[in-house]
């Protein structure tokens, strides 16, 4: 999406670490014109999937998902984390290996909030290794719901996590895909 990666050209910075900071846009202060267009995006990719729910994780995946939810015009399910396991009989949980951070968190979302009646579009703002959108997966087997697939603001398309999850045969819409990034010179190049 062009509009997308413009923003990620004029105001990303390439951290050490592998980090791309978009926090003018997406994680910290957000646009919401920009995040609207999003939204209106998936909706447009998903207008025929028969989604009935969204579901993405806490935090930053939170405002994307309502964007898409609101085109959609369904409603909007965020799980929580959790350091530890969440043993509630009340709660669908996963544990989740942040690459990131070098943590395991675990998510749960309210039994009484994912049915399988379900048809599911899982959202968030940056897929990397794929772990948290596999944890996401699993809330949603759990429930017995079904899954249409999975929209993402910004893959990091070189870590693979994407490609491993369309190659096991999940729809994976990205708006941005990240071919490469160099921290000592700033340079972001996009999939084509
Ligand atoms: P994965 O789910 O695809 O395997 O990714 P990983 O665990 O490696 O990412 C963990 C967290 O780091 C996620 O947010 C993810 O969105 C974020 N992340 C990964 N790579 C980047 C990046 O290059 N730039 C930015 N800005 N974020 C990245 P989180 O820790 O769950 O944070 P939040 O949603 O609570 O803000």
């Amino acid at each position: 999406m062009e509009l997308l990666e413009k923003r990620i050209r004029e105001e990303g910075k390439v951290l050490p670490g592998d980090i791309l900071k978009v926090d003018g846009f997406l994680n910290h202060r957000i646009d919401p014109m920009l995040l609207d267009a999003l939204g209106r995006e998936f909706a447009r990719l998903y207008k025929d999937s028969g989604v009935t729910k969204i579901l993405t994780v806490e935090a930053s995946g939170i405002a994307v998902a309502v964007m898409a939810g609101l085109h959609l015009g369904v409603p909007v399910l965020f799980a929580k984390k959790h350091r530890t396991a969440n043993l509630s009989h009340d709660v669908y949980a996963a544990d989740v290996f942040s690459f990131t951070h070098k943590t395991t968190y675990s998510i749960a979302v309210a039994k009484a909030y994912l049915t399988d009646m379900d048809r599911v579009l899982i959202i968030d703002d940056f897929l990397a290794n794929g772990a948290a959108i596999r944890g996401l997966s699993s809330l949603v087997s759990q429930a017995g719901a079904s899954l249409a697939g999975a929209g993402i603001a910004v893959e990091k398309g070189y870590q693979g996590g994407g490609d491993a999850l369309r190659g096991e045969g999940m729809r994976i819409e990205s708006l941005a895909v990240i071919e490469s990034m160099d921290s000592s010179t700033g340079e972001i190049r996009f999939r084509r």
